[in-house]
């Protein structure tokens, strides 16, 4: 598959419809907060107003946000030094407070997003106290946020190198320091020309680092090719997607470019393996799903992919920690 060339207003009218999936995705967590999937005590101060969302679509998110959460969570336990954590295209996400507030250990949180998303994160956090006393007194605000343990800033991702990369160095980023890069729904909207150069700017210039990445696969079947037409009535191409259409290229998109380890699991596989029972008996009472069928479809076209690089056999021990616990034998059902 081949995109066309696109002009500078093609551009524009894309880069603003990629900017407004960030409100759809907070509104989607929202919904499963509120129906009681999600613990987030933060994601309703980033949204005039909630909208009740389909149990698929609760249930969708539950299962991005429980993955991500628990892999999140291992590489912050490796007892590996300071930790820091990259979010590309953090948009709305509370990530940041929720890690804060249930006291996890980190050195630095540094966000990006395009200016026109952050300008809207730093206003909902400069004017609500419970969110800027989680950021601390000493914050600077400004157009972007530079606190002691959080950093907001605003750019354009296919200028990582020579953009962000020197901004970044310049409010605390430590290349020296164990860090994870985080992709949730982000590279899959940049051509991939794009986003490969941040893969390989991180795996040739960190020493110890981790890449954890949420986003759709399988363009091609039947129900892929119906993602792709709804997502293009709305003015958005997932470019990376025929780069990286399953589960084994997400795995050697990293493994081509001199990282050690890659993993890659659908959702099915997170939900039905990866997710304690006592959570299925939960959360299976919160609303009826119908759509089995539907929701299979739709959890085998999103997957979980994760890759780290380090240079010793004990950080390797230690890295590989970094995986989900598999419950198939602990069903009492
Ligand atoms: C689907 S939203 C996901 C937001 C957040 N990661 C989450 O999961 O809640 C995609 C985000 O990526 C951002 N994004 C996409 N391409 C970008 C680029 N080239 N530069 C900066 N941000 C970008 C969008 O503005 C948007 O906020």
């Amino acid at each position: 598959m081949t995109f066309r060339t696109l002009t500078d207003e093609d551009i524009s009218i894309q880069d603003n419809a990629i900017r407004g999936t960030n409100e759809d995705a907070a509104m989607s967590k929202l919904s499963s907060v509120n129906t009681g999937y999600i613990q987030d005590e933060y994601i309703k101060y980033f949204l005039k107003r909630p909208t009740k969302r389909s149990p698929i679509i609760n249930i969708g998110s539950y299962v991005r946000n429980k993955g991500l959460d628990t892999l999140i969570i291992k590489f912050l336990e490796i007892e590996d030094g300071k930790k820091q954590i990259v979010s590309l295209g953090a948009g709305s996400d509370t990530r940041y407070f929720n890690l804060k507030s249930s006291s996890r250990k980190f050195h630095k949180y540094f966000e990006i997003d395009f200016p026109e998303n952050t300008a809207k994160k730093v206003a909902i956090i400069q004017t609500n106290k419970e969110l800027s006393e989680i950021i601390g007194d000493d914050a600077r605000i400004g157009s972007e946020i530079y606190a002691s343990d959080y950093c907001l800033l605003s750019g354009d991702l296919r200028e990582f190198i020579e953009d962000l990369v020197p901004r970044l160095e310049s409010n605390g980023f430590d290349r020296s320091l164990s860090t994870l890069f985080l992709s949730e729904c982000v590279m899959i909207y940049m051509d991939p020309m794009d986003s490969n150069k941040i893969v390989e700017w991180i795996g040739t210039n960190l020493n110890t680092t981790m890449f954890i990445v949420y986003e759709q696969i399988l363009p091609n079947d039947a129900f892929g090719s119906i993602m792709l037409q709804n997502i293009k009535l709305r003015n958005i191409e997932l470019r990376g997607i025929h780069a990286y259409p399953n589960l084994e290229s997400q795995k050697d998109r990293y493994l081509s470019r001199g990282w050690i380890h890659a993993e890659a699991v659908d959702m099915n596989e997170v939900y039905d393996l990866y997710i304690d029972p006592k959570e299925h008996i939960r959360i299976s009472k919160l609303e009826m799903l119908d759509e089995l069928e539907e929701w299979h479809l739709l959890a085998s076209h999103y997957c979980i992919a994760w890759a780290y690089k380090v240079t010793t056999e004990s950080q390797k021990v230690l890295y590989d920690s970094v995986k989900f616990e598999n419950y198939k034998n602990k069903r009492p059902y």
